[in-house]
């Protein structure tokens, strides 16, 4: 083994080690990390995790009781600040075929047995950077950080978006380590000819996108939301009348979901056979699934059931998560799962699913949203079993 780590750039396992432990919210063992950073860049002798933790104890890391080791705080880089700890995992709860876990998906998805995810449907936070304690407090304040109102043009009161074009170089960065460690620990987990649909915007995508392929995820194309997304179009900050006929940024008007699979296994249809998995389930014997998909935002009736900042309607999700099952067998996961709207779409369309959500707050905003989303019927409801 580790015959590879002499060749390794000087620093590939440091940066393997602080990486992965600042994407979790425990302490890990010496053999845990060289577990996980060999998934992320290759065969790592647990000795030489052993050794660089010991060298680095206590200016990077804190050792706890029992061999357990955590990041110290105001070590690690600006985003890549170890996840607070959880209040008690609260217990998985089941709505018909749908399982919600209270956990952090990077330590759930490493438990899980290898082959058993046939899609990956979800909207993950761009980064950390959002979903760190201090910009959801601000974001619970309704004051300041990267969550901003969009202007009220026609009367009604908008809800907050993530604002990205304040993240600097080395949140940029954060991203697309925290999209990489996340591809390489889902990777042996799916099934050959899983899809992995994640939502993104405009401003970030290649960033995740890069990340997945460099991975070992196969890009096959972009799914367009088209939706009012309330980003850009604004004219130039306290310079609005100087510059009346100027927009900063055009409006964006849609949003990409990106489409990777794991590699399959022969052709499509031995895969199909095997797996059950490798394309897309039609919308009809006539008409394929296609890449466009008219979307409204999510109307405030949705948004009352499942309050949650960023929830994606139930219309879109059902179209979605339908299709990424082509034979309709096989379960979905959503790892970043907020309110549950993934799991009350696969539920609504006969789909078994699993989903991860790791704030306390979401995981209790879940529990009793799931129940309402699978219920609510969206106008013009296209999505069947
Ligand atoms: C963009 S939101 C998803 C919202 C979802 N689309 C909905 O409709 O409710 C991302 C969610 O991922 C959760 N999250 C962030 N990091 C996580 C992690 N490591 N493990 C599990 N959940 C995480 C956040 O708490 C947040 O609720």
């Amino acid at each position: 083994m580790a015959e590879n780590e002499n060749r390794r750039a000087p620093g590939q396992v440091r940066d393997g080690i602080i990486q992965v432990m600042s994407l979790t919210s425990k302490g890990l063992t010496a053999k845990e990390i060289g577990d996980r950073v060999s998934q992320v860049v290759g065969p790592v002798k647990e000795s030489s995790v052993r050794s660089y933790l010991r060298l680095n104890t206590p200016q990077l890391f804190t050792r706890e009781e029992r061999g357990v080791y955590t990041l110290r705080q105001d070590s690690a880089p600006a985003l890549q600040r170890p996840m607070p700890p959880m209040a008690t995992p609260q217990a998985p709860l089941t709505f018909g075929r749908a399982t919600l876990h209270h956990a952090d998906c990077f330590d759930w998805l490493e438990q899980q047995p290898a082959n058993s995810i046939h899609a990956v449907i979800t909207d993950p936070p761009y980064g950390l950077h959002e979903y760190t304690d201090e910009q959801q407090a601000k974001l619970r304040r309704g004051r300041g950080g990267v969550w901003r109102i969009p202007p009220s043009f026609d009367g009604h009161v908008r809800s907050p978006v993530p604002r990205f074009t304040t993240l600097n170089d080395e949140q940029l960065k954060d991203i697309r380590t925290f999209f990489y460690v996340w591809a390489r620990l889902l990777l042996p987990r799916l099934v050959p000819g899983a899809h992995v649909i994640v939502a993104s915007n405009p401003l970030v995508s290649y960033l995740v996108s890069g990340a997945l392929a460099e991975a070992g995820l196969e890009r096959r194309g972009e799914i367009v939301r088209l939706t009012m997304t309330m980003r850009g179009g604004d004219r130039p900050k306290a310079a609005h009348d100087e510059f009346s006929e100027v927009s900063v940024m055009p409006r964006s008007m849609w949003e990409p979901w990106l489409v990777y699979r794991k590699p399959i296994e022969g052709r499509v249809q031995d895969n199909l056979r095997q797996w059950r998995t490798g394309g897309f389930r039609r919308q009809s014997q006539e008409k394929p699934f296609g890449d466009v998909i008219p979307s409204s935002p999510t109307r405030k009736a949705e948004r009352e059931l499942a309050p949650h900042p960023s929830l994606k309607p139930q219309s879109f999700l059902r179209q979605l998560v339908r299709s990424a099952l082509p034979l309709g067998e096989g379960v979905i996961l959503d790892p970043f799962a907020g309110s549950g709207s993934t799991l009350a779409a696969a539920e609504a369309v006969g789909y078994a699913s699993i989903g991860v959500e790791k704030d306390d707050r979401y995981f209790e905003m879940a529990s009793s949203a799931i129940p309402k989303l699978i219920r609510f019927t969206p106008k013009g409801d296209q999505s069947r079993r």
